[in-house]
């Protein structure tokens, strides 16, 4: 199933749950959460309080996207909160089968990142136990940056190994993913498609999300 996991990192802040509301009623079905900590990547954003907040506001999942140094530090907070599905970069974890277990254990939907420079072969080892693998398109940090192509191949790649390995795991993108680029990531096999700026304009996020999806799913015509 496609779906489309808008990040709020785009939205008017000021006005967070009518945006959530707008996204939704576009066909959006996961709100996507960056986390940022000013130290895994230059920017800061917000941490476990803002999720709190959008909890009663969305019957959403809420995806929290991890780019932080130490995310082990902070996982019990985001299972308090309210989140549903947790990432983690791949880049940060020194004991990533731990993490990743930790996530599971505060019964939210373990998943790993990996950035543009990262293979994927770093990940088969822990394949089985996540329930998504994140291919950044876009060095993390960010909103509205280009797409970088090569998340192509490597989407492709975890696509045929997941058939060779018999797994279950979801593919999502992330950066960069727009009208324009969408088509392709969904023909490499991604089906959860991250989008913050192609989504949030004002009195237009509804229509933008619903032109997207429309996009993203005629390129995967049997998965409609
Ligand atoms: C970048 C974030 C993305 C970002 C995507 O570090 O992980 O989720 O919000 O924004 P767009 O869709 O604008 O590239
Ligand atoms: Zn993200």
């Amino acid at each position: 199933m496609i779906e489309l996991a808008f990040s709020i990192l785009a939205s008017d802040f000021a006005h967070l749950a009518d945006e959530v509301a707008a996204a939704e009623r576009g066909g959006g079905t996961i709100v996507h959460v960056d986390v940022m900590d000013g130290h895994f990547v230059p920017n800061i954003t917000f941490g476990p309080p803002m999720v709190k907040a959008l909890r009663p506001v969305t019957k959403l999942p809420l995806d929290c996207h991890l780019m932080v140094e130490n995310p082990d530090a902070f996982i019990p907070a985001f299972a308090e909160a309210g989140a549903n599905m947790v990432s983690v970069q791949q880049e940060v974890c020194r004991h990533l089968h731990r993490t990743l277990q930790l996530i599971e254990q505060h019964k939210m939907k373990p998943g790993v990142v990996i950035n543009p420079a990262t293979p994927v072969d770093t990940l088969i080892e822990v394949l089985p136990m996540v329930h998504y693998v994140l291919v950044m398109s876009v060095n993390p940090g960010f909103g509205g940056q280009k797409f970088l192509p090569l998340a192509l191949e490597k989407i492709a790649y975890l696509a045929a190994l997941r058939k060779e390995m018999g797994l279950g795991f979801r593919i999502e993108v992330d950066g960069g993913v727009a009208h324009d680029t969408v088509a392709r990531v969904v023909e490499a096999g991604a089906d959860m498609l991250v989008a913050g700026s192609a989504i949030f304009s004002p009195k237009k996020t509804e229509q933008n999300a619903r032109k997207f999806l429309k996009v993203a799913r005629a390129a995967a015509p049997e998965q409609n």
